[in-house]
Formats: C-alpha cells, sequence, structure tokens
C-alpha cells in the first residue's frame, strides 16, 4: 500500500448528484476532511448499463483521484458499489484503499435486529445483482429482503423532479407496488434517494422505518480512518467538484447540498 498522509483529501464518486447525500454526510460528520468529488454526469445513470461499462467508468474515475492525490475512494453509488467495487478493490488493493455504500448499510441492518420483512428499492443494476440479498446472507442475517427496481426515480431527481406532484405520483406507484407490500422497513438502495426521503417518509406515514446510507457510510467512514490513524487533524479543508459534463443542476445542486459557492469544474475522462 502506498504510504498516504492524513491531509490528503477523500475521494468521492457517483455517476451525478446522488453521491452528494454521501458527500454531505461525510462534511459534517469529518470537517477537517479535504474532498475531492467526481459526478460522471456524461455517463448518467448508470443503474441501466451493463456492469462492464460501469466498471470500465469506476476505474476511469479511480485513476483520476489517484492523480488527485486521495487517501481513500468512496464509491458513493451502489450500482457501482454493485457492479465494480470487487474489481476495482482488487485492482488497486495495493495503491489506495476503497470502501462502498452496501457494507455498511448491510452491517448496520444486521447489528439494529431489523424486523423480518425489509424492502429495497434501487436501480436495476443494484436490484439485479441481488447483492444486499449476497451480503445479508454472509453476515447470516436473519431478513426476508423484498426488492424493486425503481429505475424512473434517478433520472426524475436529476431532472429536480423531487417534490412536486410528478415525484409523489411517480413514488406512490412504485411503492405500492406488489413486492413491497407488507414490509416493515425499507432500505433506499441508491445514493440518489435521501433526496426524496421526506416524500417516501409522507407516504409510509412512520409505519414503515425507512434506511438510507449517507449517515451510515459516513460513520463507517470515520471509523476506518481512525483505524488507520488517518484521520486529518488540522483544519484545513477543501471541497472540489469534478463532474465529466457540466450541467448547472449540478451546480446548483452542490451548492444547495454545502450552502456555499462551489467550484466545479468539467474533466472528460
Ligand atoms: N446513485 C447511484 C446509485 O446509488 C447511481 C444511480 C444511477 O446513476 O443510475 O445507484
Amino acid at each position: 500500500m502506498n504510504v498516504v498522509k492524513q491531509s490528503q483529501p477523500i475521494g468521492i464518486f457517483d455517476s451525478g448528484i446522488g453521491g452528494l447525500t454521501v458527500a454531505h454526510a461525510i462534511v459534517n460528520l469529518l470537517p477537517h476532511e479535504s474532498i475531492v468529488y467526481f459526478g460522471d454526469t456524461a455517463h448518467l445513470p448508470y443503474g441501466d448499463k451493463s456492469a462492464k461499462t460501469i466498471q470500465d467508468r469506476a476505474i476511469k474515475i479511480c485513476d483520476f483521484l489517484l492523480q488527485q492525490q486521495c487517501k481513500i475512494i468512496v464509491v458513493a453509488c451502489n450500482s457501482a458499489s454493485a457492479a465494480a467495487f470487487t474489481l476495482i478493490q482488487d485492482k488497486y488493493k495495493d495503491i489506495i484503499d476503497i470502501i462502498n455504500v452496501i457494507d455498511p448499510v448491510v452491517q448496520y441492518v444486521k447489528d439494529n435486529h431489523f424486523a423480518q420483512k425489509i424492502g429495497l428499492i434501487g436501480t436495476r443494476q443494484t436490484v439485479s445483482s441481488n447483492i444486499y440479498l449476497h451480503k445479508l446472507n454472509s453476515l447470516q442475517a436473519e431478513v426476508k429482503l423484498q426488492s424493486l427496481a425503481t429505475p424512473l426515480l434517478v433520472p426524475m431527481i436529476e431532472e429536480g423532479f423531487c417534490h412536486n406532484k410528478i415525484a409523489k405520483d411517480t413514488i406512490t406507484e412504485y411503492l405500492t407496488d406488489a413486492k413491497l407490500t407488507d414490509i416493515d422497513s425499507l432500505i433506499l438502495g441508491c445514493t440518489h434517494y435521501p433526496i426524496i426521503k421526506p416524500e417516501i417518509e409522507e407516504f409510509y406515514q412512520q409505519q414503515v422505518q425507512v434506511i438510507d446510507s449517507p449517515q451510515i457510510v459516513a460513520t463507517y467512514l470515520q471509523n476506518y480512518l481512525q483505524e488507520k490513524q488517518l484521520l486529518n487533524p488540522n483544519i484545513k479543508k477543501s471541497i472540489h467538484f469534478y463532474v465529466s459534463d457540466y450541467n448547472d443542476y449540478f451546480a446548483f445542486s452542490a451548492e444547495r447540498f454545502f450552502q456555499q459557492k462551489v467550484c466545479l469544474q468539467q474533466v472528460v475522462l
């Protein structure tokens, strides 16, 4: 493993604005850390792409984040965590640590003894990979998982349709699907979905516990860095945002999340 310094930034990537939910939780929990965020907006959505395409993109992005001197990479995307994590973890194992957004949530579900019937919504890639079920089974978590692919949600959220009638109707249509009947809790298996968590919670009227990843992943990352003595002790933070295709809505979203003017650059990878 390369020698890394505590002051180096944390690299985070997603297909678009979804990973900002994770980045925001990380910045709140670890305010001393510098961040380099890459949103692969030219190749969005990942959820409908083949595993091979997502793997190729993940390699290009990891190479870019390495050039930016990152000390660790957070795959802030369930689809990429499902399709590419094993590959990139193996490829970069002697170079940089990489964490994903699925393992921390699966561990959280196991540790918190969630009720038996858990629903999962995510992209086609994440749901068809069955990765949550495999990982829950490998931890011997006694749960019954009922999964539904909800592919319209990412384009809807990227379009800024989050809190209007179209969003509410789309959410209702998906959540009333027979595959999600009688669940006690629902995993938001896509990092875009915390943006519409209020609408999802409103639909369930507190009858179903909604589990999302940003806070869980941020805490997992904190423990991980602490264990490796890689937390940055000095206040010297910077946040850089990169996208593969510039769009105003990404800039607007990043500014809304971080409540500050952001420096957003386009990089073609
Ligand atoms: N936010 C990502 C995820 O968690 C990607 C969604 C997409 O691009 O389809 O799956």
